[in-house]
C-alpha cells in the first residue's frame, strides 16, 4: 500500500470547507482514482473553526489559526492554499515551494501578480504548483490547454470568465435594470461581494486572463498591461462593466444581440495582446450563450479551429472538485499545471 498524501488545507471558506468535506466523506472513492493513494487531511488552518461545524473531523487532524506557522513547522506532501488575497497566501506558497512541497491553489490574484516568481521558484525546487480551480472554478480548462491541446498552435482565447458580471449583465437584459440596480440584486442573491469592484472593474477577469496567457503563450503578462477600459459602446469610458448603461443593453437587444464582458488574449504578430472589455455579441457567437454565472471559453488555434468549454465558474463544491483533481494528479506523480509546456515561449515586449 502506498503512503498517504499528507495534506495541509489552508482556509475553510466556501471552497476550503467543501474540499475538507470531500476528503472526509469520499476517501475510498478518491483513493481508487489516485493510484490507491489516500488523500489524507492532516491539518487545517482557519481562524474560525466553526466553519468546520458538521464535518466529522478526526481527532488527529490539527486545526490551527496561523497558516504561515503551520506550513513552516510541519512536513506535508501538499499544501492546499484557499485563503485568497496576496498575503499571507504569498508567504505560505513561497515557504512551501522553497521546501519542495507541492502546492495546489485557486488564488488567481496571487498567480496573476506573482506567477512569474512563483513559477521560477517551483522550477528551482522541483515542487509541483497546480491551480486548475483558479480559472473557471469547477470547469476543466487549464489542464485542457496545457495537456490536451498541447499540439495546437493557439492563436486566441476569448471567454466570459467572471460569473458575477455576467449575472449582472444578464439581469440588466432580462429585467430591464440599470447597472446599480443589477449590482444590488446580485448582492442580494449572493452573487456579488460587499465590495464588488474587483469583478465590476474587470480586475478578476484580468487576473484569470493572465493565467490563460501564460498557458497559451508562455508569457506572464503584467496585470496592468491588460486593457480594461472600452473606448466605444457598450461600456465606453469605464473599466470592466462600470460604464455599461441600460441604453447599451437596449441597443444590443434591439438588434437581437447580447452584451458580455469578454476577456481576450491573442497573438498579434510578435506581440501578445490582452483585454477585458464589454462587447456586443451576435447571437451565434458561442460566448453570447453565457447566462447567469456560467463561464464559457473559446480556444482558437490550428489545426482544431475553435474548442469551446462551458460550465460553473464558481461555487464551493464545484470548485473543490477542481482542487481535488489537482490533488489526485499530484498523488499520481504529475508535475505543475504547466509541466508539459516550455518554461517560456516568448519574450515580454520590454525585453525585445
Ligand atoms: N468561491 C468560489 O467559488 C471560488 C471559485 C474559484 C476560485 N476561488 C478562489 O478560492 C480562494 C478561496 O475562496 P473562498 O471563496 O473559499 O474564500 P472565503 O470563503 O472567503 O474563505 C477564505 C478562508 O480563508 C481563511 N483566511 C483568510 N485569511 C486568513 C489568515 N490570514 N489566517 C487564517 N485564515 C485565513 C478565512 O478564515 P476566516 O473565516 O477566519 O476569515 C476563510 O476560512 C480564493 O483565492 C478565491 O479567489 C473561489
Amino acid at each position: 500500500v502506498s503512503a498517504p498524501l499528507r495534506i495541509a488545507l489552508l482556509g475553510a471558506g466556501s471552497v476550503g470547507r467543501a474540499v475538507a468535506e470531500r476528503l472526509l466523506t469520499d476517501g475510498e472513492w478518491l483513493a481508487d482514482r489516485a493510484d490507491g493513494r489516500r488523500l489524507e487531511l492532516s491539518a487545517v488552518a482557519t481562524r474560525t473553526p466553526a466553519r468546520l461545524a458538521g464535518l466529522k473531523v478526526p481527532q488527529g487532524v490539527a486545526i490551527e489559526s496561523d497558516p504561515v506557522a503551520l506550513v513552516a513547522n510541519r512536513p506535508f506532501d501538499v499544501v492546499v492554499e484557499l485563503l485568497g488575497g496576496l498575503e499571507p497566501a504569498g508567504e505560505v506558497l513561497r515557504t512551501a515551494l522553497d521546501a519542495g512541497t507541492a502546492v495546489v491553489t485557486a488564488n488567481k490574484m496571487l498567480l496573476a501578480e506573482s506567477g512569474e516568481a512563483l513559477e521560477a521558484q517551483a522550477r528551482r525546487s522541483r515542487a509541483a504548483l497546480r491551480f486548475e480551480a483558479a480559472v473557471a472554478g469547477g470547469t476543466p480548462l487549464l489542464s485542457v490547454i496545457a495537456e490536451d491541446l498541447v499540439a495546437v498552435r493557439i492563436e486566441r482565447i476569448r471567454g466570459v470568465i467572471n460569473g458575477t458580471t455576467n449575472w449582472i449583465l444578464d439581469s440588466m437584459e432580462t429585467s430591464g435594470l440599470d447597472l446599480a440596480e443589477a449590482v444590488a440584486a446580485a448582492r442580494a442573491a449572493g452573487y456579488a461581494e460587499a465590495d464588488p469592484s474587483l469583478d465590476i472593474e474587470g480586475i478578476d477577469a484580468a487576473h484569470k486572463l493572465v493565467i490563460l496567457g501564460r498557458l497559451a503563450f508562455g508569457l506572464w503578462i503584467p496585470v496592468a498591461a491588460v486593457r480594461r477600459v472600452a473606448t466605444e459602446p457598450p461600456g465606453a469610458g469605464g473599466p470592466g462593466i462600470a460604464g455599461v448603461t441600460r441604453a447599451d443593453i437596449e441597443a444590443a437587444r434591439a438588434q437581437g444581440q447580447h452584451v458580455r464582458l469578454v476577456a481576450e488574449v491573442r497573438r498579434r504578430g510578435a506581440d501578445i495582446e490582452a483585454e477585458v472589455v464589454p462587447r456586443q455579441l451576435l447571437p451565434d457567437d458561442p460566448l453570447a450563450a453565457a447566462r447567469g454565472v456560467t463561464n464559457i471559453v473559446a480556444i482558437e488555434g490550428q489545426p482544431v479551429g475553435s474548442v469551446t468549454i462551458s460550465g460553473p465558474g464558481a461555487g464551493g463544491p464545484a470548485t473543490a472538485a477542481a482542487v481535488i483533481a489537482d490533488l489526485v494528479r499530484i498523488a499520481r506523480g504529475a508535475g505543475s499545471t504547466w509541466a508539459g509546456l516550455p518554461a517560456r515561449d516568448l519574450q515580454p515586449a520590454a525585453a525585445r
